[in-house]
């Protein structure tokens, strides 16, 4: 083998982990999803192609970060798993063929297949436990092992039962901790306002909140649940994934309406579109559909491969991210005359609308970012929120380009700014005079 391979294997390896540190344990990451994708699929085809590369600490034999410190370890006594993706039609079919092929080869009737669709929300996993009814431990998903215990924190959340009538001796139910996407919109906000910086996306801040070590900073954040499964039970089975379902809703867990079960491939390929154009109307993010076989007995007949189970995939939406060129930096004044930093980009389609201008949110989130004219960057779009830059790629940054600063007078009247030593933004002190205050107070 080419000494290369090993090297560039080597290389892939300490690339993804530490954007799995980035993004698990920092709930900041610094490339997209997508890219994250490739350099994983790289990874996962070098490994394919050289079997003798394969060891036990590659990031694609373990999922996520490892706990951090802070948390309590919780194990998990069944694994949390991943899922594999498939970004279209034919991806999709050749996964269920292979289902198929499958279980023919181990004399299993594929015919009885059905399947279970539902949104592959955009959060973070977590594991809830009750014994006796009773909500003893909530848990993150950690590296799919080991995860943290926040059970302090899960408590704050208002809409899961914290004693549920009716329940075996133990049962762990999984979901997904999201943030809806107006509580966003409004954090960022009062995050700004406050000089923190920015979260890049829901996803991120609900990752934040729930790995916050004091649980009255996670209480301050309206964190909301879709749970979707069963891990450890006792005493207690189900024959399909939908009857679990069934069973959570029954007994006051909230679990997403619009979880259907279909009979045939080509209905799921439709749910999957029906999803994807209802995708901007939603109150949550979600970056995909996943695909569940529906019966139980062969979730045990198909088994897991590494870390992701062949009876379910996730069928992921086309990116919301993108990059482009960052032309210029200008700047806006407020309705209380403080001055935005706004993104004047090239145009650039981002799930599935073109953006030309992107907020920079105020100046300190712009010094943080270190983003200038003249980059390439990252621009993101969740739901119906102003488009942001997420970050520049600085390694293709052109020689000499400058930190950008506010201006030294208001761009709308021409009065000299002042900077307050509390405040993240510079300031026009015109508050009567200034036609650009004037026209954000009518508008
Ligand atoms: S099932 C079987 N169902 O996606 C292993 N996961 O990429 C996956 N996710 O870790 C659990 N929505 O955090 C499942 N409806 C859904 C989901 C879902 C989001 C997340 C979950 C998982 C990740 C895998």
């Amino acid at each position: 083998m080419d000494e290369t391979v090993e090297k560039r294997v080597s290389r892939l390896r300490d690339e993804i982990n530490r954007h799995i540190y980035l993004y698990h344990s920092k709930d900041d990451p610094e490339i997209s999803d997508e890219e994250y994708d490739e350099l994983f699929a790289e990874l996962q085809a070098l490994e394919s192609e050289y079997p003798e590369l394969v060891s036990g600490d590659s990031p694609t034999q373990r999922v996520g970060a490892p706990p951090s410190e802070g948390f309590a370890p919780v194990e998990h006594e069944v694994p949390m798993l991943s899922l594999a993706n498939a970004r279209t039609a034919e991806e999709l079919l050749g996964w269920q063929k292979r289902i198929r092929t499958r279980l023919e080869k181990a004399d299993v009737d594929p015919g009885q297949i059905t399947w279970v669709t539902e949104p592959k929300i955009d959060g973070l996993a977590i594991s809830l436990t009750y014994e006796n009814g009773r909500f003893v431990r909530g848990a993150t998903r950690g590296d799919g092992s080991v995860g943290e215990d926040v059970t302090r924190n899960i408590e704050t959340i208002a809409s899961l039962p914290k004693r549920i009538e009716g329940a075996p001796p133990l049962i762990e139910v999984r979901g997904e901790v999201y943030l809806p996407i107006p509580d966003f919109a409004e954090l960022n906000r009062r995050r700004t306002e406050a000089g923190l910086p920015a979260f890049a996306n829901p996803r991120n801040s609900a990752a934040g909140s729930i790995r916050q070590i004091d649980p009255a900073a996670a209480a301050e954040r309206p964190l909301a649940v879709w749970s979707y499964g069963i891990g450890v039970t006792d005493g207690f089975e189900f024959e399909t994934h939908s009857e679990e379902v069934e069973w959570l809703a029954g007994h006051g867990f909230p679990t997403n309406p619009d979880t259907a079960t279909h009979k045939s491939i080509e209905e799921v390929l439709d749910r999957c579109q029906w999803w994807l154009d209802r995708r901007e109307d939603l109150e949550f993010e979600i970056d995909g559909v996943v695909v569940k076989v529906d019966q139980l007995s062969l979730w045990r007949e198909l088994g897991v491969a590494g870390r992701e189970p062949r009876w379910s995939i996730a069928w992921k939406f086309p990116p919301t991210t993108a990059t482009t060129l960052l032309r210029e930096i200008d700047w806006n004044v407020g309705r209380t005359g403080h001055l935005v930093p706004w993104a004047m980009l090239e145009p650039v389609r981002v799930g599935g609308v073109t953006v030309s201008t992107a907020t920079l949110h105020n100046e300190e989130d712009l010094e943080r970012k270190d983003v200038r004219a003249g980059d390439e960057v990252v621009v993101l779009r969740a739901g119906d929120v102003i488009p942001q830059v997420v970050s520049a790629l600085p390694q293709k940054r052109p020689e000499g380009a400058v930190r950008p600063g506010p201006p030294e007078k208001c761009p709308a009247c021409g009065t000299k700014v002042v900077k307050p030593e509390d405040s993240v933004f510079s300031i026009c002190p015109n508050r009567t005079g200034c036609p650009g205050q004037i026209f954000q107070h009518i508008k």
